[in-house]
């Protein structure tokens, strides 16, 4: 009997703070796969447009940036705790990408038509070929619906909330539990309800409520899957 092949191309969605990223990164380490957070991107064009003065409401100004813009996203080259390096334009901003200002703002970046379709190509490309692992939003519906493996990670926004909070904590940025819950919430609306490639599970993912999983039961779940 020929043993099974792990699936090539998989797509990881979910809403903010869903643990999406960790398993991501595990699991393209295990498989020796790229991984690629499709987030950075959104926030790049965030960062960029908060940096130049764009008013993000500006849907013509913020397309035409993104049309503009090099995104590059490279192995990581400090041992600060990043998951990779995030440049714009030649720039690291690897954690001005995170930054609180960019939070309140890239769901409205991410809901414009250009911006997705500029990102959206550069994404199924990479994508296409296979042998890596895409963490996004719209990743099993839109950008590679041909995945091989679906997953959509979930749980209450309570504890996603306490998660992002965490982590924010870690990094030492002063913020509330209350604030980063209503951040959180209010991402979540915009990011499903946007006309253009809203949050929705794919009718053939599989779908994970991590709320009473460790981030190693999830992998380990996920992991099965691929053998
Ligand atoms: O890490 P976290 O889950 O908080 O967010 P992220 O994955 O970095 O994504 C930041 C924002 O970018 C999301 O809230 C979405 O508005 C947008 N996004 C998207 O629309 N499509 C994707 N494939 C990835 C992110």
């Amino acid at each position: 009997m020929t043993p099974r092949k792990p699936p090539s191309i998989i797509a990881i969605d979910g809403p903010a703070a869903s643990g999406k990223s960790t398993l991501g990164r595990r699991l393209a380490e295990w498989l020796g796969y790229l991984f690629f957070d499709t987030g950075v991107m959104y926030r790049a064009v965030t960062w960029q447009a908060l940096e130049d003065g764009i008013d993000v409401r500006d849907e013509a100004a913020v397309t035409a940036l993104a049309n503009e813009i090099h995104i590059d996203v490279r192995p990581a080259s400090d041992l600060d705790g990043r998951l990779c390096d995030v440049l714009a334009n030649g720039i690291d901003i690897t954690w001005e990408s995170r930054s609180e200002a960019v939070d309140a703002n890239v769901s409205i970046v991410a809901a414009y038509r250009g911006v997705r379709l500029a990102m959206g190509e550069q994404q199924r490309q990479i994508g296409r070929r296979g042998r890596v692992v895409m963490v996004g939003r719209d990743i099993g519906t839109i950008i590679l619906p041909e995945a091989d493996l679906k997953i959509y990670l979930d749980a209450s926004a309570t504890e996603r909330a306490r998660r992002r909070y965490e982590e924010l904590q870690a990094r030492g940025v002063q913020t509330s539990l209350n604030d980063v819950l209503s951040m959180v919430l209010e991402r979540d609306r915009i990011d499903s309800t946007r006309d253009v490639a809203p949050l929705s599970v794919a009718a053939d993912a599989v779908l994970i409520d991590s709320d009473q999983l460790t981030a190693d039961e999830v992998f380990e779940q996920v992991r099965r899957m691929c053998e």
